[in-house]
C-alpha cells in the first residue's frame, strides 16, 4: 500500500510544480508516483517482449488494481489465429492470478502508432474488471497522453 508515499510525493510535485512530461521513465520515483506515466512505462516495458511475429503489431497494456499493484502484459500471438491473446488480456490474467478483481486504470502503448486504444476484445474482457469511468491512457512513456474512459 503506497498511499501514504504517494500523498507525500503528490505534495512535494505541488510545491517544486513537477509536470508528468518532467519525470524520466523508470526512475525510482516510478515506483512512488501515481501517474498515467507510470503505467505508459510498464506497458511499454512489456510490449518489447510481446509476441507478435504474424501481424508484426507489437502492444503492451498496464493496470492498476485497487491495492496499487502494476500488473503488465503483451500481446502473444499463434500460428492458430485465435489462440492469441491480447495484451490488456494478459494483464489482467495476472491481475487475477495475484488475487484482485478490481481495475483502477489502464495504459495501452503500440508499437506502431502514437495511441493504440483497446481491440474489442480486451475493452470486453475490462469490462468485467473495470467501471464505466475508469481511465483508459493511450501514449507512449515521455509522450504526450490520452485519457478517456473505458466507457
Ligand atoms: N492487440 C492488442 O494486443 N491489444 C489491442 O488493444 C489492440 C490489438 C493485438 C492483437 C494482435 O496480436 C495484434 O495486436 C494485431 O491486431
Amino acid at each position: 500500500d503506497l498511499s501514504a508515499e504517494n500523498a507525500k510525493v503528490d505534495r512535494l510535485r505541488r510545491e517544486f510544480d513537477v509536470a508528468d512530461s518532467d519525470l524520466v521513465s523508470s526512475s525510482y520515483s516510478d515506483l512512488l508516483l501515481d501517474s498515467p506515466q507510470t503505467l505508459l512505462a510498464a506497458a511499454d516495458a512489456a510490449m518489447r517482449n510481446a509476441h507478435a511475429p504474424y501481424s508484426e503489431f507489437a502492444v503492451g497494456a498496464a493496470l492498476r488494481s485497487a491495492s496499487g499493484a502494476i500488473y503488465a502484459g503483451a500481446n502473444f500471438e499463434n500460428a492458430a489465429y485465435p489462440l492469441g491473446m491480447g495484451a490488456g488480456a494478459w494483464a489482467m490474467g495476472g491481475m487475477a492470478a495475484g488475487g484482485e478483481t478490481k481495475i483502477r486504470e489502464t495504459a495501452i502503448v503500440g508499437e506502431r502508432v502514437d495511441h493504440c486504444p483497446p481491440c474489442g476484445g480486451c475493452r470486453q474482457r475490462l469490462s468485467e474488471f473495470a467501471a464505466r469511468d475508469t481511465p483508459v491512457h493511450l501514449g507512449r512513456p515521455g509522450g504526450a497522453v490520452t485519457t478517456v474512459t473505458l466507457g
